[in-house]
């Protein structure tokens, strides 16, 4: 049992990229799994909320948070060679551009695009983490998850997870209670560049390596998102709205919205190109603006709160909605006091 003397609070301004300045009852680092369930069951017999982060890269904290924040830094890497493939088992406290790094330096090909983004690779699971025309559900075969209830572990091969834009069974069947202990990714030896609409004007085709991929989305990635090391950040705030290819066509006559078809028919829309076009470039709420280069991110420009963080999103949420009738879904978790809020009870979310 944790007794209250065993608390006292801890600041978790370095322990969220927003770099919000609230606090936990107590953050304890994990290292091993053991000490994950060990921490989990006395906060279960003790009635004592807790959360596992990773770096906090994709969350906002609303206010102090009642229990136990504990930083997931269960790290390991084993690496087998097949034939035709290479088979890694990562541990989800491993960092996501960590491994990009490793990887390409052993010759290893096929995680580049997804460089630089922050993070550890539990947490890449369950957002299904994409950029520049790759996402984890490209190269994972597997997710492990541990039940901290009754400590069973489930391996739930690839075709299982759901997996689809942002999203995945983890932010929902095995949000609460669960932890992501690995993943398995399988990466081909034969390798194929993925150059994404938006590399094609950076990027030679001539004596394409996997390098130089890397190094030109670093490049990118610099000048159009801030470092949350100097700037408070999570990276998009909002998703890129998927709607119907009637309303897009209908949007399209009237704007010229940088679009993508999926898949399944539908159409991606820019959420940044639509922000940009709602007069909104210069609104500030106390510390809390528009990153210029890129929209979709909103920025602690010192000492912001959540609050006026929130306030910026809802203003932002509102005038898109009328504009242009479509209502912004957030990518990122909101965290109260006791834990997780669905984004529906902050905004007014409606499907398409
Ligand atoms: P956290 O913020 O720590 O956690 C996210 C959620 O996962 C929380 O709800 C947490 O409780 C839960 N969680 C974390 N670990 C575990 C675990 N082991 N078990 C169970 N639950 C867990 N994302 C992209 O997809 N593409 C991008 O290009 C991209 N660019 C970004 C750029 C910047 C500058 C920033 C700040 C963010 C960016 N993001 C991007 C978002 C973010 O990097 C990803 O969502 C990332 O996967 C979050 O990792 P994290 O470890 O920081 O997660
Ligand atoms: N655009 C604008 N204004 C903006 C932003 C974008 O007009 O402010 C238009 C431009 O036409 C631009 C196009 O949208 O060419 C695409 O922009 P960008 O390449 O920056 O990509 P994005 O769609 O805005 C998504 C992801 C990013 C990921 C990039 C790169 C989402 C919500 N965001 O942004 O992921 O890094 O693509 O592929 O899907 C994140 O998830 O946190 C994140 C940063």
């Amino acid at each position: 049992m944790y007794k209250k003397k065993y608390f006292s609070n801890q600041s978790l301004k370095d322990l969220n990229t927003f770099r919000i300045d609230v606090t936990a009852k107590k953050i304890i680092f994990v290292k091993t799994i053991q000490s994950l369930i060990n921490i989990s069951k006395t906060c279960q017999s003790s009635k004592i909320p807790y959360i596992i982060l990773g770096e906090g890269s994709n969350i906002l904290f609303l206010e102090n948070y009642a229990g136990v924040v504990i930083i997931n830094r269960i790290k390991g890497i084993k690496i087998i060679e097949k034939k035709d493939s290479w088979l890694l088992y990562v541990f989800s406290g491993e960092r996501w551009h960590d491994l990009v790094k490793l990887t390409l330096n052993l010759g290893i090909l096929g995680l580049e695009n997804l460089a630089l983004v922050p993070g550890c690779i539990g947490s890449a699971a369950i957002q299904n983490i994409g950029a520049y025309g790759l996402e984890f559900k490209d190269i994972c075969q597997y997710v492990d998850v541990l039940s901290l209830k009754n400590n069973t572990y489930t391996r739930i091969k690839k075709k299982f997870c759901k997996f689809s834009y942002r999203n995945s069974i983890f932010k929902k069947k095995y949000n609460h209670e669960h932890a992501i202990i690995g993943v398995g990714i399988k990466l081909s030896k034969l390798w194929h560049p993925i150059i994404f609409s938006s590399l094609e004007n950076y990027i030679n085709p001539k004596n394409l390596t996997a390098y130089k991929i890397f190094n030109t989305i670093c490049t990118i990635r610099k000048k159009k998102i801030p470092n949350p090391k100097n700037i408070g950040n999570a990276g998009s705030f909002f998703k890129n709205p998927v709607i119907t290819k009637k309303k897009a066509q209908q949007l399209i006559r009237l704007y010229k919205i940088p679009n993508y078809p999926q898949k399944n028919g539908l159409i991606k829309i820019s959420g940044g190109w639509l922000i940009e076009h709602c007069s909104l470039k210069n609104i500030q709420i106390g510390d809390a603006t528009i990153h210029k280069q890129q929209m979709l991110v909103l920025i602690n420009k010192k000492s912001a709160t959540a609050q006026e963080i929130l306030k910026l999103a809802k203003i932002i949420h509102r005038s898109i909605l009328k504009k242009f009738n479509i209502s912004l879904k957030p990518e990122i978790d909101f965290i109260g006091q006791l834990g997780k809020i669905e984004p529906s009870k902050i905004f007014k979310i409606k499907n398409y």
